[in-house]
């Protein structure tokens, strides 16, 4: 096993659960766009894993798009700010578009990313998938169309989520212990 496993203070979800509702999930977006013109928005760095595995699954044609995102600067707290990296936002007139990320937290850079979009790409429509979501209060007025897993506000890792760049090739998805986010240097 992966020996940064040994941070974990408990693994919320195993590689087995993530893959069985990738597949509910990618069933009801197959269903939901089957026969439109879909063009798929991957926020990176965090959603490279969700990406992949999800769009595997697809039985519907799509184009891929990535937009790379930065929200959180290296620490466990968003501060509210998001740096959405790129030269030209492609004209998207005549696509539905759905836009993906690994986990919606205070939802600002979820709003941020569909507000690009709606106000440069020209699309039909807009709609947004998470892997997780918080349960705590969001600083938004928007929640993703389809969610693959509620959770508590804790800090996680694993499946393409990271602490200071470390832990997204974990398989699975778990709580990182306290005193690595309070003792850095360990
Ligand atoms: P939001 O803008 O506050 O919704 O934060 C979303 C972004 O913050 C995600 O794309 C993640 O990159 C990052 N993030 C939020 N919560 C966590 C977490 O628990 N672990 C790792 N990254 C997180
Ligand atoms: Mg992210």
């Amino acid at each position: 096993m992966n020996d940064a496993t040994n941070d974990l203070e408990r693994i919320l979800f195993h590689e087995d659960e993530i893959n069985s509702r990738l597949d509910e999930l990618a069933e009801c977006i197959s269903s939901q766009y089957d026969k439109r013109k879909l063009t798929v928005v991957s926020i990176m760095n965090g959603s490279l894993m969700l990406t992949s595995d999800l769009l595997v699954r697809l039985k519907i044609a799509f184009d891929l798009r990535c937009l790379n995102v930065e929200s959180y600067y290296g620490e466990t707290k968003s501060i509210g700010e998001v740096y959405i990296n790129v030269k030209r936002m492609p004209n998207l007139s005549g696509s539905h578009v759905l836009v993906i990320d690994d986990i919606f937290d205070t939802g600002r850079t979820l709003e941020s990313v569909i507000e690009k979009i709606n106000f440069e790409c020209n699309p039909v429509s807009v709609s947004s998938l998470t892997l997780l979501k918080k349960k705590k209060a969001r600083k938004v007025n928007l929640i993703p169309d389809f969610v693959g897993f509620e959770v508590d506000d804790l800090f996680l890792v694993g499946y393409g989520l990271d602490y200071k760049g470390r832990y997204r090739n974990l398989p699975m998805i778990g709580e990182l212990k306290r005193e690595i986010i309070t003792n850095p240097s360990s």
